[in-house]
């Protein structure tokens, strides 16, 4: 199996499709509301802290024990490690069945902005009233419908493979959408709300930052790298033995963080531009993407009636790319665990998650029991408890798992093998002591800190 097992084109490959998987709705979606919710500069600056520390040294990791096995997840920390370890990669597939549970509605969301600005382009723009994004929202056969179409690109996707397809379609689509980002950013730079939005995100004032805010950029960091469930030992499985770890690693870590602060800079400046649009950014933070944006292409940006729907199909793409690693994640288990074919993986995988995805569509709004009830302080209903168990609990446990296993378990003869290092160099002691010290004690102390309640705002 091991012989016949395919391999990236080339470094670019990887890069685009491990990129692909990274850069999504968390760059695009998350993170500016998020980094608004938690008030900016201070969650920014930890969030950077969080990647260069964990997010970094974690995803060369992943792709070390990916490549070395030369299998997905949980094969792969069976045969390098034992039963026991398998735990890590079961964890991550959880994990990844939870998030896909809820990323696909949220995915959904773009298919029905493209709609919208379709319609727009063609008969013109008229802003939405300030609670439409609520009544969107709330309506409950309109989120399970999009959310379908959705969860069925991505299983065809998956039923039929990935093979060259993810390599070939995320080499267009990465570059497209970085030059779309670009000009997006380029053009809200050029409006009055420029500097307070500069100075929100690059301000750090840490008596505005909650407590819980530390642990959500760090939840984040494993969130947008996707990491801590797995996806990146399978996607490294398939990296040439000649290609260096570090430098392939590197190139995601830095688009993806790219894309974030980028996404922020275009989002705040246009909400501090807009006369109003604050006010209606505040009741729904979580509509941010699909709220300000469209008031851009509209009313200030030049071609924007064509570039608008542009952006929304980038989007649904940015976040099918995303979908559709978290489903290899899930499905590649069944096939290599239970021995299952791919389509039947597929079907039954996709089935289960379709019912999470319901719950999560009727939870913001439609169905009050689902909407209201509250695990996490402050995070009411299914897809933000979903949301949140994943992001900030199941990844770092799955990213801690990963951290002990390779820096503590897996002997220095391997890594230093799989990363073409030498023995004794500063690198290979840096990445090692952060994997070692640096990331299991920064986890373990977040997730306790949280546990007892500490909070030092
Ligand atoms: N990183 C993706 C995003 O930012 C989400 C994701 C998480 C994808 C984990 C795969 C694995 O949208």
């Amino acid at each position: 199996m091991a012989a016949a097992r395919a391999h990236w084109g080339s470094k670019f490959g990887f890069v685009m499709a491990a990129a692909g998987s990274a850069v999504g709705l968390g760059n695009l979606w998350k993170f500016p509301y998020i980094t608004w919710e938690n008030n900016g500069g201070a969650f920014v600056l930890v969030y950077l802290a969080a990647v260069v520390v964990l997010g970094m040294p974690i995803m060369m990791a992943e792709i070390l024990v990916g490549r070395r096995a030369q299998l997905s997840s949980v094969p792969a920390f069976e045969k390098l490690g034992n039963k026991g370890w398998s735990t890590v990669g079961w964890l991550g597939v959880v994990a990844g069945a939870v998030i896909l549970s809820y990323y696909m509605v949220i995915a959904g969301w773009s298919i029905k902005s493209f709609i919208q600005c379709m319609g727009w382009s063609i008969s013109g723009y008229e802003a939405p009233t300030k609670d439409a994004f609520g009544q969107f929202l709330a309506n409950g056969p309109l989120q399970i419908g999009l959310t379908a179409i959705f969860t069925v690109a991505t299983a065809v996707i998956v039923f039929r493979g990935i093979g060259g397809g993810i390599e070939a379609a995320t080499k267009i689509m990465m570059p497209i959408l970085v030059l779309i980002m670009l000009y997006l950013v380029a053009t809200s730079l050029t409006m009055d709300g420029r500097d307070q939005a500069l100075a929100m995100i690059f301000n750090p004032d840490f008596s505005k930052l909650p407590a819980s805010g530390v642990l959500m950029a760090v939840g984040q960091a494993f969130f947008s790298l996707s990491l801590g469930l797995g996806a990146m030992v399978a996607y490294g499985s398939y990296i040439s033995k000649k290609e260096s770890i570090f430098g392939s690693a590197l190139w995601v870590v830095i688009l993806d963080t790219s894309f974030a602060l980028l996404a922020c800079i275009a989002m705040f400046t246009i909400i501090y531009s807009v006369p109003g649009l604050d006010e209606r950014i505040s009741g729904s933070t979580v509509g941010m993407l699909f709220i300000t944006l469209p008031d851009l292409f509209y009313t200030q940006m030049p071609g924007g009636i064509i570039l608008a729907p542009l952006f929304f199909i980038l989007v649904a793409f940015a976040a099918l790319s995303s979908t559709i690693s978290l489903g290899e994640v899930v499905t590649s288990l069944m096939i290599d665990k239970r021995g299952w074919s791919r389509h039947k993986a597929t079907i039954v995988c996709a089935s289960i998650i379709f019912v999470g995805s319901i719950l999560a569509g009727l939870s913001l709004g439609a169905v009050g029991p689902l909407s209201n009830f509250e695990i996490f302080e402050g995070k009411a209903g299914v897809l933000s408890t979903l949301d949140h168990l994943a992001a900030n609990w199941l990844l770092p446990l799955g990213g801690l798992g990963t951290t002990i296993f390779v820096g503590w378990y897996l002997g220095k003869k391997d890594t230093l093998e799989e990363l073409g290092l030498t023995r004794g160099t500063i690198p290979f002691h840096v990445w090692l002591w952060c994997l070692r010290i640096v990331a299991p004690v920064a986890i373990i102390a977040l997730l306790v800190a949280v546990i007892a309640g500490w909070d030092f705002s």
